[in-house]
């Protein structure tokens, strides 16, 4: 007798998706294991880390200086901003594009570099609010947060 097998066209997919799944993790963290630990930190990569799937090389403008840097694919423009080039003056308030903390001009264009990856600004001009003036003549925008104790987002 012939035996007859029944399985749905749900169960196809949700098999067919748990294999795939499994498969491309267990790829994807042999990967991961072979980045020394503290070397997925922000700000301590090196080009030995570029071998990795997981890390890219990002060339873009900051304030008018070119800056190349190592990031970890899911850096944000923000962290990259505060981690891995130390300019503080971009806030991280919400992180989740709600209060406006992080924002920076982009070719000009203000954005929310909390929502933005680092690596999708290859070759862009960034403006940070340390780009706008200087401290013995400060831009109209840092003046109004020094003059408003404004040290976040401003928002209030
Ligand atoms: Fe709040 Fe980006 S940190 S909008």
């Amino acid at each position: 007798m012939k035996k007859k097998y029944t399985i749905s066209r749900r169960e196809m997919i949700l098999g067919t998706t748990a294999a795939i799944s499994y498969g491309l993790s267990a790829s994807a963290m042999k990967s991961l294991e072979a980045v020394p630990e503290e070397q997925i930190l922000p700000g301590k990569l090196d080009n030995s880390v570029l071998e990795s799937p997981f890390f890219n090389e990002v060339r873009f403008k900051v304030n008018g200086k070119t800056k190349t840097l190592p990031v970890d694919n899911r850096t944000t423009l923000l962290d990259a901003l505060r981690e891995n080039l130390a300019m503080t003056g971009t806030k991280k308030g919400c992180d989740h594009g709600q209060c406006g903390a992080c924002t920076v001009l982009v070719n000009g264009s203000r954005i929310n570099s909390c929502l933005s990856l680092a690596l999708q600004h290859e070759g862009d001009e960034v403006t940070t609010i340390e780009g706008l003036g200087k401290p013995s003549r400060l831009h109209p925008m840092q003046a109004a947060f020094v003059e408003h104790d404004g040290y976040q987002c401003g928002y209030c």
